[in-house]
């Protein structure tokens, strides 16, 4: 039995880093059980990559399946806060899913903008079974992002902008790096993450500043930041007018935190880079029959540029290296279906009939 004393309840996200966010007592307690994901060390993974300290954040883990829950949330507080009744957002889809859940659980009415066909089913079906007002424009998401920001703009209809441009979105998002470092015991050698509309990696670099500042950790991790080849702005210096990949998540042409996300990477002396969609898929396939994790195609980025640049010879071995998994496998059914091909084996409902079909 254990020791009902020693069995504390699961915190919030907001109370257990409430010192490093901008909560106060009048920010409502909201919470949908957002953070608190698992660190996984992988074992068959790193070996396969010839790494020996390889970890993945499984942050797909979140209540709508990405991490976009831990800045969502507080945005949304925040808006309740200040009087807010509405909130809208542009989005490749993550986004939209968590603020139609937050929106729904706060009572408020919530607008998103998506690309039209070009969001990945389960998100958009997130939206919508959540009640959210989804308009499908006919443009790319930065086009999308423009109008919004336009919107909030606009006293007529008064509306919260909850895009990552609203810095409460960003404050959330550091609490992952926080964990990270908190279930370590340090800081990683090297965090590694995909890079769409770059708040994510601004955060991160913001988060693990945090702590090394506060001297929790004596240092901070170098930041890997992975574009899709085909919309790689970071990396060519310069907006991509037509950005195409398979990880619609990332399929973003003019970062909104293009200078802060170039921060994060300069100061703690990292790069950002691009992989092709065959390298992400490569990654996507090789966490789910390695070890059994199920992340959407952008997320594995992260681990499609760790494993290049260990190919590369450009990674120490033993270096401890946290690869971030943004979002859940189940989000992109299309994409799933398409990278396995036709698996399925047919058989009479007899064991005669199986083993025939297993060839045993
Ligand atoms: N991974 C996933 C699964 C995402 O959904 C996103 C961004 C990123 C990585 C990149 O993070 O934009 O902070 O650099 N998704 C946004 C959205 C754009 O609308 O859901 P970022």
């Amino acid at each position: 039995m254990n020791d009902r004393a020693t069995m504390v309840p699961r915190p919030r996200l907001m109370d257990r880093y409430r010192e490093w966010l901008p909560v106060t007592d009048a920010t409502p307690r909201l919470s949908l059980g957002e953070g608190g994901t698992p660190l996984v060390r992988t074992e068959r993974l790193g070996a396969r990559y010839g790494l020996r300290n390889l970890h993945v954040k499984v942050e797909g883990m979140n209540p709508t399946g990405s991490f976009k829950d831990r800045g969502m949330v507080v945005a949304v507080a925040k808006a309740i806060e200040g009087g807010a009744r509405s909130i809208i957002c542009a989005s490749t889809g993550n986004t939209s899913a968590s603020a139609a859940a937050y929106g729904a659980a706060a009572g408020l009415e919530v607008v998103v903008l998506l690309p039209k066909g070009a969001i990945a089913a389960g998100k958009l079906l997130q939206a919508l079974v959540a009640g959210a007002r989804v308009v499908a424009v006919d443009g790319n998401f930065d086009a999308a992002l423009s109008v919004v920001r336009a919107l909030a703009e606009r006293d007529d209809h008064p509306i919260s902008l909850v895009n990552s441009v609203n810095p409460h979105r960003l404050a959330g998002q550091k609490t992952a790096a926080f964990e990270i470092c908190d279930d370590l015991g340090r800081a990683p050698d090297i965090l590694a993450i995909p890079v769409g509309n770059a708040g994510n990696i601004s955060a991160y670099g913001a988060g693990f500043t945090d702590y090394a500042m506060a001297g929790i950790v004596e240092r901070r991790p170098r930041m890997l930041g992975f574009q899709a080849a085909g919309a790689a702005p970071l990396v060519l210096g310069r907006p991509v007018d037509r950005p195409e990949t398979i990880a619609t998540a990332i399929r973003i042409g003019n970062p909104a935190s293009w200078t802060l996300a170039t921060a994060a990477r300069d100061e703690s002396g990292g790069r950002i880079e691009a992989v092709t969609d065959d390298e992400i898929l490569a990654a996507y396939r090789d966490v789910a029959s390695e070890e059994g994790i199920f992340c959407e195609p952008s997320s594995a980025a992260s681990l499609a540029g760790v494993a290049k640049l260990a190919r590369a010879g450009e990674l120490d071995p033993d270096a401890t290296i946290v690869a971030v998994l943004t979002g859940n496998g189940l989000k992109d059914p299309h994409t799933a279906e398409a990278a396995v091909g036709d698996r399925i084996l047919e058989a009479a409902s007899s064991v005669d009939g199986v083993r025939a079909a297993l060839g045993w």
